[in-house]
């Protein structure tokens, strides 16, 4: 006995895959459980109704069951064209028939490369002409890392081997960027590296210095920190910074002003030490520009780039890097020692150009800004409706409400994390939309990033979900008015 699979579901999946599917919802359920340990899993959820998805269509994604569901997250601030999109994959799958893989090894280039390359140009901030292709946003981020470290030795600064990240900031799964993570819940588990100092985030509304100061009198603690943090440590032996100029959705994505941007280029400038943005999450037209970097008109040294940079389709990451860095590779036996196989493959990077070309065919990152404007005048109708919403933020389409359990204060939750998991799993299981939440510093958020495909009902349809949510959470949660 069981739930048989509904006949429409079931006919989504290919013949030479239905061999192995088992005949009920509960089996397959329970087979994935037991025998596919999933990426950052937690246990608490395996024991809830696992879910298990079989199609895409446009901006929605369908369960087994035949559930249809809002892509509000854009498969984790991937696929920002939508799904299905014939026009990305046309394109991705003639690259299959002309020539499907070669590896970029030694002296060997394939075509697709060359291409994506000089397209990158056009659209990265100005200087950045070199490129090192990679397989994700983790992998992107150790090689940059190891670009900085490798830069410094050839150019005869042996002792620079440390590498500063930020408070709060998550930058990967790979060994090195697990030590180079500022959220604990990531690498608590690991043996961490002492090469990694972790300096203070920019966080004007959560201030994370020891300054009691709002920004505009706080004379920019967070930079006179890390300043200090680069003394105390001595310049001479740090290589690179690696930050998130947009941090992630894991901190309900804190805005910095113009003024700390420039000022840590200025610091990395002064003291030699390579700037390296890290835009896995918030590049690639998500921010109303191509790039966070674009948005500050700050460039860094090296820029990682991953996730949408494809369209979620193939995956792929990036590297760019400013033209002394690959130069100072060209010399000698000076090589830049990294690859993988199937890193800068020809169908990630026929996907890519198809994406960019897509992106500026439809304008997307220019008509984004009226659905972005829309979503948040939405937000602000809801903020005077609900008490539960503190305040809410975004940069183009990536989107953060933080929660509160009394209006127009921060007062944390009993139990911190359970306010947000609720609205989340309202609008996933009640309303059919995809979100996020998190917990970070006892402080509840959710967030979302619609695709820049998504309609103005989209956004309406998300913002109903999120109003009813919140009135249930604020009868859950005893929300003060
Ligand atoms: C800011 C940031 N850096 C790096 C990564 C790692 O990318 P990937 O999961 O492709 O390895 C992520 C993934 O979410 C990210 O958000």
């Amino acid at each position: 006995m069981g739930t048989k699979i509904p006949q429409a579901m079931q006919a989504c999946i290919p013949e030479n895959m239905k061999p192995f599917i088992p005949e009920t919802i509960e089996e397959l359920k329970s087979y994935a459980v037991n025998h596919i340990c999933p990426h950052y899993m937690s246990n608490a959820d395996l024991e809830r109704d696992p879910k298990v998805y079989v199609k895409s269509e446009g901006n929605y994604i369908y369960d087994v069951e035949g559930k249809k569901y809002l892509d509000s997250f854009a498969s984790i601030l991937t696929t920002m064209c939508g799904h299905n999109n014939t026009a990305i994959i046309e394109k991705i799958k003639a690259q299959f028939d002309i020539l499907d893989f070669f590896p970029n090894f030694g002296d060997h280039y394939c075509i697709p490369m060359v291409a994506l390359s000089k397209k990158l140009t056009e659209i990265a901030p100005e200087g950045l002409t070199s490129f090192f292709y990679v397989n994700s946003g983790s992998e992107a981020n150790e090689t940059a890392i190891k670009a900085a470290w490798a830069y410094q030795l050839e150019s005869g600064f042996k002792n620079r081997t440390k590498i500063i990240h930020r408070r709060g900031s998550y930058h990967g799964t790979t060994v090195a960027v697990t030590a180079a993570c500022g959220l604990p819940w990531f690498n608590e588990k690991y043996p961490t590296d002492s090469n990694m100092l972790e300096a203070p985030p920019c966080d004007c509304d959560h201030c994370q210095c020891d300054c009691s100061k709002c920004y505009g009198t706080c004379g920019m603690q967070c930079l006179k920190d890390t300043e200090e943090l680069i003394l105390k440590e001595g310049p001479e032996t740090i290589a690179g910074f690696i930050m998130d100029p947009l941090p992630g959705s894991n901190s309900g994505y804190p805005i910095a002003p113009q003024e700390y941007m420039d000022g840590i280029r200025a610091l990395c400038d002064k003291y030699g030490i390579l700037l390296i943005f890290d835009e896995i999450q918030c590049g690639f037209g998500k921010s109303g520009e191509w790039f966070v970097a674009n948005n500050y008109k700050v460039t860094p040294d090296l820029l990682t780039t991953s996730k949408a940079l494809t369209n979620g389709y193939v995956p792929l990451g990036v590297v760019m890097m400013k033209q002394k860095i690959y130069d100072r590779f060209r010399t000698g036996t000076s090589e830049f020692r990294s690859g993988s196989t199937f890193g800068g493959h020809n169908v990630a990077c026929a996907a890519a150009i198809a994406t960019i070309d897509y992106i500026q065919e439809n304008d997307l990152i220019a008509k984004s800004k009226a659905l972005s404007d829309r979503m948040a005048a939405g937000l602000d109708k809801l903020q005077k409706e609900h008490p539960i919403i503190l305040r809410h933020k975004h940069m183009g389409m990536m989107f953060s409400i933080e929660l509160t359990s009394k209006k127009g204060e921060f007062v944390p939750f009993e139990n911190p994390g359970a306010a947000g998991a609720f609205v989340n799993a309202w609008c996933y299981e009640k309303e059919g939309a995809i979100i996020r939440n998190n917990v970070y510093n006892n402080r509840d958020n959710v967030v979302y990033c619609p695709a820049l495909t998504f309609s103005e009902e989209m956004i309406d349809k998300l913002l109903d979900a999120l109003d009813k949510a919140f009135t249930a959470a604020e009868k859950e949660f005893d929300v003060k008015a």
